[in-house]
Formats: C-alpha cells, structure tokens, sequence
C-alpha cells in the first residue's frame, strides 16, 4: 500500500509529513475517528455531495474553499494560527516570561484536563446532531447543519493534534476516549451537562448553536490566551470557523422569530400555531431552557480551579490582554452574585476564584446582543413583545443556585410556586410535540418550511433555489 500522503489527505500548517512519531499516531488514529463518523455522524446522508466550506489555510483573506464534498471525504485539516513573534505568558505567575511552545511538566495533568474537556464537546454535539438532517426545513438549513457537523469534527482533529503532539501515550489515549464516550449514554456520557441534552428538532438546533456555541466561543477565547502557544494558536483559528456556528444559531432563531411575526400580521391573531408557525412566548421557553443549561457550562460562581488555571497561565480572561489591570488579580475584588437567605445579593469575591462568573458575564452581555436583534425583528413588524433572557440564577444545576428555585426574572421562589409556574417558563411535553409536528423535511430546491422565514442570502453568496445538497 502506498503510504498515505498526509499534507494531501489533512490540510495543514503544522509540517505533518515531517514528524515520523505524530503521523504514526494519526494515522492510527484517522480511520477510528472515520468509524465513529460513520456510526454517529449525521445519519442518512453520507453519500450525498454538500456544499461545504473547507480550511485549507490561515490566511484571514482567504482561508476556506467552497465546493461539493460527501462528508466522510472532508478534508479536516489541522491549522494554527500564525505564530506571535516573542509571544509571552501574560498573565498569572509567570507573567512576562516567553510563552511555552512545550508542556510545561508541572502543569502537565491540568492542561491534558482543559483539552480533553474541551475536544470531547466537538463530538458530542455531533452526536446530538445526527438525526436532524432528516427534518431539514431547507436545503439552506440542510448545508449549515452538517457544515457545522464537519467544523465540530475538524475541532476534535484539533484537539487531538494537540493531545498527540504534546502528552505522549496519555494523549493519544485520551485522544481514543474521545471517539468512545457518546452523547446521552448512560455508562459512558460526554463530560459536560449540556452535551449529554438532546437536540430533537431544529428549534433546538438553532438554540444550541446561540447558547451553547458561544460557551464554545469564550472557552475558546480564554484558552487562545493560554501561555502553552500551541493551544493558544489552535483556539484562535477555530474561533475563525466558530463564528459560523453562531450565525446558524442566531439567523436561525431570528428568521423563526420573523416568520412567527409575519404570521401574527397576516391573521392578525397571537396564536399563530394555528397557522403553523412557532409562536413568541414558546420561542421564550426555549430561550430560557437552553441558555440555563448553557450558563452551568462556566462553572462554579466561586472556583478554586479557576484560579489556579489562571495563576498558572493554562486560561485566560476574555480579552486578557486588552484589560490594563496587574493580570495577577491577586488582590482585586469582582462582583459576584450568591444568596442571602432567600435573596439574591451581589457581593465582592476575590478576583481570581471569581473568573467562571466573569467570562458568565461576558457571555451573557454576548447573548443579551442577539436577544436585542430578535427583537428589532419583532419591534419592525409593530408586534409589543420583548424576548428576554432568564436570570441566571433560573434553573442552574451547578453552583450557588444549584440548591434553589428561581424564577426567569430572579426571584427565589418556593417548590410549590415552582411546581405550579414551571410550565410558563420551560417548553412542555405539548409545546415539544408542537414543534416536532412541523418537523417535516423541505428538500426541494429554494423551497422553505412554513415556520421559518427563508435567509437574508445565501451561502457563498449563491442564488435563492442553489443545490446546496445534492440528494438525487
Ligand atoms: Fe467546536
Ligand atoms: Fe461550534
């Protein structure tokens, strides 16, 4: 057999061809992670040519091809970002010395931790992905989709670039526990709550790419300031590609939310279900489920890890380097909501236990955004309502309200209150099963479901009615 000639096969900038040791260990590792496409990938639709974006560089004007390609012939590639020339650790305490280009030894485990728990979230929502092809509302939406699911799949190459590359035979391990865990399983679950939720229907798909995506966006952003630079260089470019994915999320919600206004216009009624569409206060539901499962992804309000992670210069703040404080926080104080009794009360923690709540905070003001351009949508047709987020005390299952209920506009409330008001705030059985009857696949050319308004445009700047997934 002709050895496989790898800088064809996997694009990428990382000179594979010219290390012996890394390329055994993917190339024992490529067709696993191809079986595991195979079984858990999107299902019903791997023979079929999509239009998909590659990476096939780093280049910011210029980094990714478009064209037809059957998904398990993607070509994930592996990209860092171009190096910093003199880049230095800038924050904690090894503050101002020259960032790592190797593991450092006594940081080891705790940086081995951070990958895997970041890599094994690009499978997962792979894996909760798989069955949504079937229900496509569109060719357009069709394309996103497994577009997303192939970016996810090249983010686990990334990852697992990293493991190999750097940690020995653990990495290349823990590189095969990745393909091993799955998505919901009950003996082998993905680490992460919210990896393990279900995504039954698009509403959700879009929901997930908004909320869970963007915990993606500030994971990633915090460790692109890792002083280890090869994770940092690899954070950075797939912030490139993560990008895209929010999109999905947010244009996806935006044009339901579109669609549900032009439906209440047109027959001039709130109950828009009725004439097939998805109406506000459901869409309310589900923004408050999915962004409270999306919340417990940063942690604890107070976390020891946290800080230990920044002491040793493994994860950053967002944005570390734009902040013109000491980048130490050892003796600062931030803002940190927690009880008091049954109140809710901001207090000032130590600064560097309180980082979780500080990327929360940034992550929240990043939502708040999109949640306020669903609502000119909604303001542009006349319609009085506001979408909003949930208090982000509402519903957590990790940290300080873990132990209570609150209600989506922050009041601790009783169980019983709870028990009577919960069905306002989290979508039902019956509000499920309502968005999964529209749950029909739309195939044809240029052609949309009736719940969702169709795009602004179209990828790549193609025509209403492209192809954009060849299913003949
Ligand atoms: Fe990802
Ligand atoms: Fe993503």
């Amino acid at each position: 057999m002709a050895p496989i000639d790898y800088d064809e096969r996997i694009p990428n900038n990382v000179s594979l061809a010219a290390d012996r040791r890394l390329l055994r260990a993917l190339e024992d590792w490529q067709p696993k992670f191809l079986e595991w496409w195979h079984d858990m990938g999107p299902e019903g639709f791997q023979s079929k040519d999509v239009y998909l974006r590659t990476a096939v560089s780093v280049d910011p004007k210029g980094w990714a091809q478009f064209g037809y390609v059957k998904m398990p012939e993607y070509r994930w590639g592996i990209f860092l970002a171009e190096p910093e020339a003199d880049r230095r650790i800038n924050f904690g305490d090894h503050q101002g010395q020259p960032a790592w280009q190797d593991v450092p030894g006594e940081y080891r485990g705790t940086l081995r931790r951070l990958i895997v728990t970041q890599g094994d979230t690009e499978p997962a929502s792979v894996e909760q992905q798989r069955h949504l092809g079937r229900t496509c509302p569109s060719l357009y939406d069709l394309r996103n989709l497994f577009q997303v699911n192939v970016e996810e799949g090249r983010h686990l190459w990334a990852m697992v670039y990293l493991l190999d590359a750097h940690f020995g035979r653990d990495g290349r391990e823990e590189s095969e526990a990745l393909l091993q865990r799955r998505s919901g399983d009950h003996d082998k679950p993905r680490i992460l709550g919210a990896f393990n939720e279900k995504t039954p229907d698009w509403l959700s798909f879009f929901m997930f790419c908004f909320f869970t995506d963007r915990d993606g966006k500030y994971q990633l952003a915090s460790l692109a300031e890792s002083g280890f630079d090869p994770l940092s260089r690899t954070c950075r470019f797939m912030l490139t590609e993560e990008a895209h994915h929010m999109f999905v999320g947010e244009s996806g919600v935006g044009r339901i939310v579109q669609r549900a206004c032009e439906l209440m216009r047109e027959h001039k009624t709130d109950d828009v279900r009725k004439h097939g569409g998805i109406d506000l206060p459901t869409m309310q539901k589900y923004i408050n489920f999915h962004c409270s499962v999306s919340l417990d992804l940063f942690g604890s309000e107070v976390s020891t890890n946290a800080a230990n992670f920044y002491t040793a210069g493994l994860k950053g703040r967002f944005e570390e380097t734009k902040k013109t404080d000491d980048h130490r926080l050892k003796d600062g104080l931030y803002p940190v909501i927690g009880l008091d009794g049954d109140k809710i009360v901001a207090r000032q923690e130590a600064a560097l236990v309180s980082l979780n709540e500080r990327l929360r905070d940034d992550y929240v003001a990043d939502c708040q955004r999109g949640v306020n351009r669903w609502n000119e949508i909604i303001k542009s047709h006349g319609i009085d309502f506001t979408l909003t987020l949930p208090h982000r005390a509402f519903r957590r299952a990790i940290g300080t309200f873990a132990e209570v209920r609150v209600s989506p506009d922050g009041r601790v409330v009783s169980q019983a209150e709870w028990d009577a008001r919960h069905r306002d705030w989290l979508p039902t059985e019956e509000d499920a099963a309502y968005v999964g009857s529209l749950m029909k696949p739309v195939t044809e050319r240029g052609k949309m479901a009736g719940w969702i308004a169709p795009p602004a445009r179209g990828v790549n700047s193609q025509a209403e009615d492209f192809e954009y997934v060849r299913l003949s």
